[in-house]
C-alpha cells in the first residue's frame, strides 16, 4: 500500500508564506514538514510552473491567464517545476504533485510534468505522489510513467469513486477533509487505498480525522498539525 507522510504542507506553508513559492517550501521545511503539496500547470509555451489559479491575478497581481503567458513573461517569483524540484532536493522535501491543468490541457500537462520528474527527481527523495481532479491527467500520467504513484482528487463523495480510482490505477484518494464521512473513510481504507485530506488547519479536526482512519493531512500550517497529530 502507498505510504503517505502524516502531514503535508499545502502549497508549501501557505499560512505563512506566499503559496507555491520557493519561500513557501523553505518555510514548510523550517516548520517541520517533510513533504509539501504543489499545483503544476503549463505556460503558453508548455513550461511546467507552479500556480494554483488559471489567472495570475490573485497571487501575482497580473491580469493574465497562465495558459496565454509564455515563461519569459511570467512575473518574478513564480517557480518553474524544475526550480522547485531542485530546492526540494536541497531541503530533503517529498512532494505531492497536483496536476492542475488549464482547461483542454489535461493530458499535455501530465505528460510534461512526468517528463520533468523522470529527468529531475532526485534519487535521494521519496518518490513523488501525483494527484489530480482531472481523470484525464491521471490517465495520461499512468500511460507515460506508471511508476509514479497516483491519487484521485475528489471534492466530495461521488458514487463512482472506486471505479474512477481503479480506471487510472490510483493508489490513493485525496479528498476534502471537511466533507469526509466516516462510512466513506472506512470504504476507502477497506478498498486498500491510501487516504489524504485537504485543507485542514484546525488541530482538533485533524486529530478527529486521523482517529477516523485518515492517513495524511494536507495543511497550510504544517507546524500546527504536526504538533496536533504527533
Ligand atoms: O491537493 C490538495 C488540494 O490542494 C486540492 O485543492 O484547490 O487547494 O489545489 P486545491
Ligand atoms: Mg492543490
Amino acid at each position: 500500500m502507498l505510504q503517505l507522510p502524516k502531514v503535508i504542507g499545502h502549497r508549501g506553508a501557505a499560512a505563512y508564506a506566499p503559496e507555491n513559492t520557493l519561500e513557501s517550501f523553505r518555510e514548510a521545511r523550517r516548520r517541520g514538514a517533510t513533504w509539501v503539496e504543489t499545483d503544476v500547470k503549463l505556460t503558453a509555451d508548455g513550461v511546467a510552473i507552479l500556480m494554483h489559479d488559471e489567472s495570475l491575478k490573485r497571487t501575482m497581481g497580473m491580469d493574465r491567464l497562465v495558459a496565454e503567458t509564455p515563461r519569459a513573461e511570467l512575473p518574478a517569483g513564480v517557480p518553474t517545476f524544475e526550480e522547485a524540484i531542485a530546492l526540494w532536493g536541497e531541503l530533503g522535501l517529498g512532494c505531492n504533485v497536483e496536476i492542475k491543468p488549464c482547461p483542454g490541457r489535461e493530458a499535455e500537462t501530465a505528460r510534461v510534468a512526468v517528463d520533468v520528474l523522470r529527468r529531475r527527481w532526485p534519487v535521494h527523495l521519496p518518490p513523488p505522489l501525483l494527484s489530480s481532479f482531472a481523470d484525464e491527467s491521471l490517465a495520461a500520467a499512468q500511460a507515460a510513467a506508471p511508476q509514479f504513484a497516483r491519487a484521485l482528487l475528489l471534492d466530495r463523495f461521488v458514487k463512482d469513486w472506486q471505479q474512477r480510482a481503479a480506471a487510472v490505477g490510483a493508489a490513493g484518494i485525496n479528498t476534502n477533509g471537511k466533507r469526509l464521512t466516516a462510512p466513506w473513510c472506512c470504504a476507502i481504507k477497506q478498498a486498500g487505498l491510501a487516504l489524504g485530506v485537504y485543507t485542514i488547519d484546525d488541530p482538533a479536526v485533524a486529530r478527529a480525522l486521523v482517529g477516523m482512519g485518515v492517513d495524511c493531512i494536507i495543511t497550510d500550517a504544517p507546524d500546527v498539525i504536526l504538533a496536533a497529530v504527533a
